[in-house]
């Protein structure tokens, strides 16, 4: 089933670098409780590990979205799900899976700051500079990607791969495609 797929990040580089970002983010924020905040659906594996190798107690929250423009990727944002919990005055750790253009980014940036929390990093597991149009700060990134059609570990083609355990990239025809 899956043949075609070939492997651009294995299960166990996966593991190991979720393990230091895990680590790395306990140490800085030692003595906190962190809010982290993800978006449906595609960081939800990456969400799932990297809360499980982050020592310090956190809070977890979800936001769902859509996006309008030029093949759904003009910066437009509207919210489906917002977030339950109150982030004013917290730390809130935003955790992506990927970072293509930074629209998303971008977006939803600006709308959690305006919600005052104490402060507001962000973690992607996959950074895939080359798209980028819009320049935020990382803090925490995983691995840098190329310009692959990427699909597994929470990362789909048309609601699927998101279950296989390895990060692939899909045969020549997906690569300059956009991610849907
Ligand atoms: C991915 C990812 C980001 C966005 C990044 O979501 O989770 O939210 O794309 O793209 P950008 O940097 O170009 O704005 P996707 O559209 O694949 O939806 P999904 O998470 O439901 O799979």
């Amino acid at each position: 089933m899956n043949k075609n797929i070939s492997v651009v990040i294995s299960e166990d580089d996966l593991r190991r670098r979720v393990r230091e970002l895990g680590a790395e983010i306990s140490r800085d924020y030692a003595d906190r409780t962190p809010v982290l905040v993800s978006v449906l659906k595609g960081s939800f594996i990456f969400l799932a590990d990297l809360a499980r190798a982050i020592t310090v107690p956190i809070n977890l929250d979800f936001m769902a979205i859509t996006r309008y423009g030029a093949g759904k990727r003009g910066g437009v944002v509207r919210i489906e799900k917002d977030l339950d919990l109150a982030i004013t005055g917290r730390e809130v750790l935003f955790v992506e899976d990927i970072v293509d253009t930074g629209l998303t980014l971008g977006y939803l940036v600006r709308n959690l700051q305006a919600r005052e929390p104490a402060g507001l990093a962000v973690c992607t597991l996959l950074d895939r500079r080359v798209r980028r149009l819009a320049n935020l700060p990382i803090r925490y990134t995983g691995f840098e990607v190329p310009d692959r059609f990427l699909v597994g570990y929470g990362l789909d083609h048309r609601e699927q791969y998101r279950n296989l355990p390895y990060l692939g990239a899909l045969p020549e025809e997906g690569k300059g495609a956009v991610q849907p």
